[in-house]
This record gives C-alpha cells, sequence and structure tokens, in this order.
C-alpha cells in the first residue's frame, strides 16, 4: 500500500452543536453526537440550549453535565438558554457554561425572545465576562450590534449567512464593536438551488441563500468571519418526510462529520490557507469562548485522500447527510485526545473514559 502523508492539526472546537440531550435522545444524545464529533475532527463542542426541557434552569443544566461527563467521548460544554421565565437564574448559569444563547428569531424549539424589555433583563443579568451568542436573522442583527455596544457586551452572531448581513457586521467590526460570528459550511458550499433539490433535507434556519450571498460569505473569509460551526441539528428522516399534522418539518441539518472534508476540499482548491482553517476551526472558538486548553490532544488529516462523501458510515444518530454524493479531498483519519487514540481507520476506539474531569 502506498504511504499516506499525514498532516497534524490542533484537535477543532465547534462552538455550535445540537446534541439533543434532554428529549431529543431518539434524533441524538451524548454518545452518538461526540462520536460523530471526534469522526469529524472535533474534541470539543459546545451544546446549545434549545433542547426539552431547555437548558434554562440549574437544576436541568446539572442533569446533563453529569450525563456528558459518563457518556460523551470528547469535551462538550454548554450554554445557558435565554427564557423571560428563569432571568434570576442567569448568575448562577453564568458560572458553568460557555455563554448565553439568546434566540430572537422564530427556529427549532420553544426558546426565543422578541421583546426589547426581556433583551434588556438579559443584557443587565449576563456575566459580562463572557459571550451571548444571538440567533438573529437579517435586520434583528442590527439589535444584537446595538445592545453590544449600549453594554460593552461580547455578542457572537450564530450561522451568519446573507450578504447584507456579513457586510453589516464587518462595519460593526470596522468600529471597534464588541462581535465575532460564525458561518456554517452549508451557508458556504449550498445555495438555495440545492434546497430545492434537497427538499426538507436542505431546510434549516437560516435557510439557503443565493450564489451572490456565498461569494460575499467567502470574500470575508480571512477577515469577518471569525469561526466556521457547524450549527449541527440532527432530525430523523420520518420527522423531515412525515411531519406531525399540521406543522412542517422540523429545520436543521448535520454537519460534524462533514465540515473538515469540505473545508479542506477548499484548501486543496486555494479558497483558504490550512493556517486560517486552523484559525476559523480551533483557535478562535478557543478563544471567543474561553475554552480550556486540551494537552497532548490532536488530528492526523490526509490532505490528499479524494472520495465522495456518503450516508454510510456516519455516526450521528439520524444517519444523513445534506453533503452526500458530493466529491471531497481531505479525510480524518486518527484522532488523539489527551494522549490516547480515540480515532483510527474510520471507527471510534472505545475503552476507558479519557475526556477532562
Ligand atoms: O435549522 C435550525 N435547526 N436552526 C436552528 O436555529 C435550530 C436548529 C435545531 O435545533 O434543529
Ligand atoms: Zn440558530
Ligand atoms: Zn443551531
Amino acid at each position: 500500500m502506498p504511504h499516506k502523508t499525514l498532516t497534524r492539526l490542533p484537535g477543532l472546537a465547534d462552538v455550535h452543536v445540537h446534541l439533543r440531550v434532554p428529549g431529543g435522545e431518539h434524533k441524538e444524545d451524548f454518545s452518538t453526537g461526540t462520536a460523530a464529533a471526534v469522526a469529524g475532527g472535533f474534541t470539543t463542542v459546545l451544546a446549545m440550549p434549545n433542547t426539552t426541557p431547555p437548558l434554562t434552569t440549574c437544576e436541568t443544566l446539572h442533569i446533563v453535565q453529569q450525563q456528558a461527563r459518563a457518556e460523551a467521548l470528547c469535551d462538550v460544554h454548554f450554554y445557558a438558554g435565554a427564557s423571560p421565565d428563569h432571568l434570576d437564574e442567569l448568575p448562577a448559569l453564568a458560572r458553568e457554561t460557555v455563554g448565553l444563547k439568546i434566540y430572537a428569531n422564530q427556529t427549532y424549539g420553544p426558546l426565543r425572545i422578541d421583546n426589547l424589555a426581556t433583551l434588556l433583563r438579559c443584557f443587565q443579568t449576563w456575566s459580562h465576562g463572557k459571550p451571548i451568542a444571538m440567533h438573529a436573522e437579517g435586520r434583528t442583527i442590527a439589535v444584537g450590534i446595538g445592545l453590544a455596544a449600549a453594554f460593552e457586551q461580547r455578542v457572537h452572531f450564530c450561522h451568519i449567512s446573507r450578504a447584507d448581513e456579513i457586510a453589516l457586521i464587518a462595519a460593526a467590526k470596522a468600529r471597534g464593536l464588541p462581535v465575532t460570528c460564525e458561518v456554517t459550511p452549508h451557508h458556504l458550499f449550498l445555495t438555495e438551488a440545492d434546497a430545492a433539490r434537497l427538499g426538507p433535507f436542505g431546510d434549516m434556519r437560516p435557510r439557503l441563500a443565493t450564489s451572490a450571498d456565498v461569494d460575499a460569505l467567502w470574500a470575508h473569509i480571512n477577515a469577518t468571519i471569525d469561526c466556521i460551526a457547524t450549527d449541527h441539528a440532527p432530525h430523523t428522516r420520518a420527522e423531515k418526510l412525515e411531519p406531525k399534522r399540521g406543522s412542517d418539518a422540523p429545520p436543521g441539518v448535520p454537519g460534524l462529520e462533514t465540515a473538515l472534508p469540505l473545508l479542506l476540499t477548499a484548501v486543496a482548491e486555494g479558497r483558504l490557507t490550512l493556517t486560517r482553517l486552523t484559525e476559523l476551526m480551533a483557535h478562535n472558538p478557543r478563544r471567543i469562548f474561553g475554552l480550556p486548553e486540551q494537552p497532548e490532544t490532536w488530528i492526523e488529516v490526509d490532505l490528499d485522500a479524494a472520495y465522495t462523501l456518503s450516508d454510510e458510515g456516519l455516526h450521528t444518530k439520524c444517519g444523513w447527510s445534506p453533503f452526500s454524493r458530493i466529491a471531497v479531498r481531505g479525510k480524518v483519519e486518527r484522532v488523539t485526545l489527551y494522549g490516547a487514540l480515540i480515532f483510527e481507520d474510520g471507527a471510534l476506539i472505545h475503552s476507558t473514559k479519557r475526556t477532562r474531569s
């Protein structure tokens, strides 16, 4: 067999993942979600709070933290969820989470804050040392920028997807305002034409955009964009194909296992450098969210491996990907976490517990 040359990169950190615990374990759980993370080259993931019940109280947070410690195959940190009913819990939640998530537009799950009075209370109450992550689309982003400026509070904008949105964030940054942002692989590699082709399997919030929007995101890849985050949002095939009576199919697509191959393909095509990829997928996420170092942790990738993405062999419980049948170049070969080899030849190596704490 010809000798493969492997390139070592730091363990990646994904700041936007839906692991579905508690309440959505038929879509994903800590074991399957972190298996997908590791297979995708991520050794740290930040879990979103739009669960059932949502992560808006210390009581629920403590239950999932304990469960993650028992089941997760890589490090999992949590966001607190903002809810008008539990604002009094925010100071305590701030001590044990990486940030506060505010859903300022309608999306999947019960969390939603759309009135100014509640937004103000969130910004007044949240510990200013940690970022507030916002699901904000369109002009709601201007609201988030205004709050960041007024309260001198760091705001991290999730999944920016449109030309006008990224232009607004670039302007805010040029002013020195404390804002950061992430983009997802689906908004970098798919357009509304793919949404038409994929049907419910290409539906998420924000929706896929035009090719001009995609071009605008790429034009900001070396400047305005701080992180690539997957917004891994698994739903079962059945939920996508047969929504409950009277409701639409739930929005969201998985992304943990396809992000790095897609971005490595862009590196092979000269659309960004490997150094920039490492900033976007490892260093910036860790810096923005103050994530702990992971000693003796790295991944090894084969930059030359050319193959086709497939639903076959995915570790995510949902078992499908909007990127299946897309040709890529670049593969995760091995993952080492805290000195132990935990992934090789497409498979997790399970034995003793190896994550932090
Ligand atoms: O498409 C989405 N799905 N967007 C979100 O903001 C939430 C997510 C989910 O939890 O399924
Ligand atoms: Zn969102
Ligand atoms: Zn999300």
